[in-house]
């Protein structure tokens, strides 16, 4: 069997109802996969669902939970139990914009709560079913500025960075099990995360090419960095210190960022 199929006959994708989550569902799908989807907002995943069973005769089942909550994870590890799932993507995660002296901290522990706690918990329990399975794979999703810490969205790199470190020890330590994992740094990306993060992200890469990038990318590679905005800028910074990276990129960052998103907030 080649392409994704060899992972087969499910997946499962976090951030299903928006952006990269979305098109890798529908890759995944057109390419003969049943898809679980897994977000927040029912109605847009069940629209998916339909669509994707419609146009590509494939299974689906929705799980609408919020990865912020650890109820939300518990949910996806029992109700996919019984499942033959061969394919993990953990893409939901969002971004935070300002200073600590703007951020609440609130804001930031959720942000930890998704883009961190809730895909360790998920890598751990999928490595072990994918691992007792003896193949598969794992897709995690890191960002060009978790090479460096970035001033004005400090959390979020910071967060990126633990994914891209544990992308890189459990390649190593699921290999041996027939299990490919594969770190996916996108650089700025037109999807439905630059309003929720403050920014406006200007020409940015597509969802679809992420996602083509992704899948051209798994049991391939350890590391990919989709589209020409995030080559571009991975290639001009990489060989500067670490600390003039961390200005350059605060500069794009800075120069990204909606008006009405740079205030303090009030104390809590
Ligand atoms: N877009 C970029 O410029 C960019 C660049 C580098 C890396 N990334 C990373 O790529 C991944 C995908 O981002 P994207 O661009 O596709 O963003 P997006 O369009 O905003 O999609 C984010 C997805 O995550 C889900 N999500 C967010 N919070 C959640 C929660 N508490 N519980 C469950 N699901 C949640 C959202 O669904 P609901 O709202 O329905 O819950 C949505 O499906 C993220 O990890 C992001 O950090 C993005």
């Amino acid at each position: 069997m080649t392409g994704t199929l060899r992972y087969g006959p499910w997946a499962l994708v976090t951030g299903a109802s928006d952006g990269i989550g979305r098109a890798l569902s529908q890759q995944l799908a057109a390419q003969g996969l049943n898809v679980v989807l897994v977000a927040r907002r029912r109605d847009a995943l069940a629209t998916l669902a339909t669509e994707l069973s419609t146009l590509h005769g494939v299974q689906t089942s929705v799980l609408a939970v919020d990865l912020g909550d650890a109820v939300g994870v518990d949910v996806v590890e029992q109700q996919t139990r019984t499942l033959d799932i061969g394919l993990v993507v953990l893409a939901a995660g969002f971004g935070t914009t300002g200073t600590v002296l703007e951020t609440s901290s609130a804001d930031e522990m959720d942000l930890l709560a998704v883009n961190v706690a809730a895909v360790m918990r998920l890598a751990h329990t999928f490595s072990s079913r994918l691992a007792d399975r003896g193949t598969g794979a794992l897709v995690l999703f890191g960002s060009i500025v978790g090479w460096q810490g970035v001033p004005g969205q400090a959390n979020y790199a910071a967060s990126k960075a633990y994914v891209q470190s544990l992308a890189e020890g459990l390649q190593g330590e699921l290999r041996p099990f027939g299990v490919d994992v594969l770190a996916v740094a996108p650089g700025p990306v037109g999807s439905g995360f630059g309003a929720r993060a403050g920014l406006d992200l200007g020409s940015a890469t597509s969802p679809d090419t992420v996602a083509r990038s992704t899948l051209a990318a798994l049991g391939r590679r350890r590391t990919v960095v989709p589209g020409l905005q995030g080559k571009f800028l991975t290639a001009a910074l990489w060989s500067l210190p670490r600390r003039w990276r961390s200005a350059i990129l605060s500069r794009v960052i800075s120069g990204m960022r909606r008006r009405s998103s740079a205030s303090r907030p009030a104390a809590e």
